[in-house]
């Protein structure tokens, strides 16, 4: 990787796991196996990011659209998700990698949903990378949870209608307290958010590479992250 001194290693760093259906098809396997391959990948791709250097990864690994798949699919990628949030947490303990939730879990069978607290219990007193997991999680869905908390509050007579500031909504999303992504990586092809973190994408740089998500290599996030260190940030200004 590049080594002149301005370079930079983002701090937030969100990916969009995509095309693992397609990495299956072209095989001629049925998709659950490229979720499978996906879901290996993402336990290479988080280990190696965290050594990186980024201080927060996010990852989408479920939509609050993908309820809309095959019950076959949805079935497979639930158990997925139990097997591999398990072995995640001995996994990254060496790493000191700490867990959180992103989403609405309220939608997960109990086994699944008493699975992801402990992991968040068990794994909140790491000070390494924080990987924020992506499960039924949207961008609407998060935006229309901050209205529900602050129209409360306001209806408690606990905050001022107009007094809310931007502040106030970034307080209620699932990222609370958590800087924006600064770079967004989607593998599959698509130039697309599919209602990924709709409010902190406002100014993050978006990269999308053809790689298929099982196929995502340390070498491509190295890639994605030199594109980012190519362009110029303005936020706005000049
Ligand atoms: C992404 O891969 C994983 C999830 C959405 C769970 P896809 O399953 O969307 O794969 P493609 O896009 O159909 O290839
Ligand atoms: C986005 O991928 C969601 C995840 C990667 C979890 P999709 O495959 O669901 O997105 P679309 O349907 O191509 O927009
Ligand atoms: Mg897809």
């Amino acid at each position: 990787m590049a080594d002149n001194k301005s370079f930079i290693m983002p701090a937030h760093v969100g990916i969009i796991m995509d095309g693992n259906g397609r990495w299956a098809k072209k095989r001629g396997m049925p998709r659950p196996v490229g979720h499978t391959h996906g879901a290996q990948n993402f336990r290479t791709i988080t280990r190696y990011i965290s050594k990186q250097g980024v201080k927060i990864l996010t990852l989408y690994a479920f939509s609050t659209e993908n309820w809309k798949r095959p019950p076959e699919e949805v079935g497979a990628l639930m158990k997925l998700f139990k097997q591999y949030l398990v072995e995640a947490l001995t996994d990254f303990r060496e790493d000191d990698i700490r867990l959180r939730f992103i989403g609405d879990r309220s939608a997960f069978d109990p086994q699944l949903r008493a699975l992801i607290d402990e992991t968040e219990e068990l794994s909140a007193s790491r000070e390494g990378m924080v990987l924020n997991l992506a499960m039924n999680y949207g961008g609407r869905d998060e935006l229309l949870r901050a209205v529900k908390l602050l129209c409360k509050e306001v209806q408690e007579g606990k905050a001022d209608i107009d007094r809310l500031t931007q502040q106030d909504i970034q307080r209620c999303l699932y990222t609370a307290g958590e800087p924006d992504p600064d770079l967004i990586i989607r593998t599959g092809g698509e130039f697309r958010l599919s209602n990924f973190m709709l409010y902190q994408a406002a100014y993050s740089e978006f990269v999308s590479t053809e790689v298929l998500w099982p196929d995502f290599k340390p070498e491509d996030f190295d890639r994605a992250v030199e594109e980012f260190n190519r362009r110029s940030r303005r936020f706005g200004g000049v």
